[in-house]
């Protein structure tokens, strides 16, 4: 018997940056991805290179017809994408938007429509204009709360009928770690202290809140999370010391969504700031804005970590916000520990902090596929490791909602190959449709559905009850 409630969001997800390509085309200014392409850990290049492969990413900007076309042979009921900011304002500050951009966006939701696919639409995910990263030193300035705020209303009055499913940040706590490309911050991580960044992160917070506001504005009948990087820490050791410390890292996570959900700064943010010396320059209309909540909570899901107190213990690969990795886990091919209960756990956690219902809008198993020929001349990938991953964690997604977690739906993240963002590669795939585009840019852009596809189409065809437990 399935578990899942009969209106529950089967999907898949993707970004604008690593999937669409087309970085110059129909007036789409550049954004920090488009000079990143190492992915997170290197300094932005001087103009876009011919190695970043992003700038032609897997082309979904000319191929979305028959994409979309695939996700609906899937049965996706939702489909999580990423406006460009760049392609509605290519510089960020303007006031008049794009066009171009604007009606290349209507196109896709139309025929998002075609499917009843409803599209579930991320604001901001990792791809700030770049001129406001050169030129005002991305959140750390006050002045893109106003070019946020009025980029969110220009979509939401265009799309207001077309979308009511968004999300404003992407993962809005990797910036402590990866300040240019989630923050649009140019100046150099060890340039920064810890003020600079938690001010900035003020900044994103109320432009967050700003644009919740004007979506509950324009489209009364919609609904808007955050979206934080889900990352379960375990202590260690049960030595208490160990305990608290996870306790204190979890906080360093859980301050934006308690804050995006709550609406106001939580207590024990009082001797945090105390402590790193951080006084934040907040005025009377922030405290008010921050105040308009999200009506949701979605979270990207791919790892759990430990934290310790032992200095000899040394920290693992992982989705940003790295840890010490858990002796008892297996990881990914690359090193990011597979952690299917972490997953129950994680949902259990938010939904007993908050009472509001979450979203799962990223999950899946990042991994070196291998496209094979059939007797019949047709091609495909035996991802039998994809679908263990998959299974096992939507296994424990009905776990939780037996527990009571009210989960609006899953969204598996790349549901079609495209280009990581960590590492900026794509033989690190995640799709269930493979894309014959190889690492050094060559291929043929020929879309092929790889066994995951099929599985993934019984699995929301019976609502879950294919899953094997
Ligand atoms: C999240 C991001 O960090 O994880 C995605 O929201 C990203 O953009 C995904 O692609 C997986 O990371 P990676 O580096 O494997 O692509």
């Amino acid at each position: 018997m399935s578990r899942f409630p009969e209106n529950f969001l089967w999907g898949g997800a993707i970004a604008a940056n690593q999937a669409e390509g087309a970085y110059l085309e129909d007036g789409k200014g550049l954004s920090v991805e488009d000079v990143a392409p190492h992915g997170w850990k290197g300094r932005p290049t001087s103009e876009p290179t011919s190695d970043n492969l992003k700038l032609v990413g897997i082309d979904f900007y000319h191929r979305y017809k028959e994409d979309i076309r695939l996700f609906a042979e899937m049965g996706f009921k939702v489909f999580r994408l990423s406006i460009a900011w760049s392609r509605i304002f290519p510089n960020g500050d303007e006031t008049e938007p794009n066009e171009a951009g604007l009606a290349f966006y209507e196109r896709v939701f139309e025929e998002c429509a075609k499917y009843g696919i409803e599209p579930l639409v991320t604001l901001s995910h990792y791809e700030t204009p770049l001129h406001l990263s050169t030129t005002y030193d991305g959140w750390r300035s006050r002045k893109l709360i106003g070019f946020f705020e009025h980029y969110a209303r220009t979509v939401f009055a265009r799309y207001k009928d077309k979308v009511k499913y968004w999300l404003t940040f992407n993962e809005i706590n990797s910036i402590t770690h990866a300040p240019f490309l989630s923050g649009g911050i140019y100046t150099p991580l060890e340039e920064l202290s810890k003020q600079d960044i938690y001010q900035a992160i003020h900044h994103e917070l109320v432009a967050s809140a700003k644009a919740v506001k004007a979506c509950h504005e324009i489209i009364p009948d919609a609904q808007i999370g955050c979206m934080v990087l889900g990352m379960p820490i375990y202590p260690l050791t049960p030595a208490p010391k160990d305990v608290l410390k996870a306790l204190e890292t979890e906080r360093e996570n859980y301050y934006f969504s308690d804050i995006q959900v709550r609406g106001y700064y939580p207590s024990y943010t009082k001797r945090f700031f105390e402590e790193q010396d951080i006084q934040l320059e907040m005025t009377e209309d922030d405290l008010a804005s921050l105040k308009e909540t999200v009506d949701f909570i979605s979270f990207s899901y791919y790892m759990s970590t430990c934290e310790s107190t032992d200095p000899n213990q040394e920290t693992g690969e992982g989705n940003i916000l790295g840890g010490v990795p858990n002796p008892y886990l297996t990881a990914s091919e690359w090193g990011w520990q597979i952690d299917p209960e972490g997953l129950r756990y994680y949902l259990n956690n938010l939904y007993d902090r908050y009472q509001k219902p979450v979203f799962i809008v990223e999950n899946g198993l990042g991994a070196i596929d291998k496209l094979v020929e059939l007797s019949d001349g047709s091609k495909t990938v035996n991802d039998e490791y994809r679908i263990q991953y998959m299974n096992d964690h939507l296994v424990q997604v009905s776990e939780a909602i037996k527990d009571g977690v009210e989960i609006m739906g899953y969204t598996s993240w790349g549901c079609i190959d495209l280009v990581s963002f960590t590492t900026a590669e794509l033989k690190k795939r995640y799709g269930m449709i493979y894309v014959d585009r190889q690492e050094d840019g060559s291929g043929t852009l020929n879309r092929y559905k790889k066994k995951s596809f099929y599985w993934y189409k019984e699995v929301i065809e019976s609502n879950g009850a294919t899953l094997v437990e």
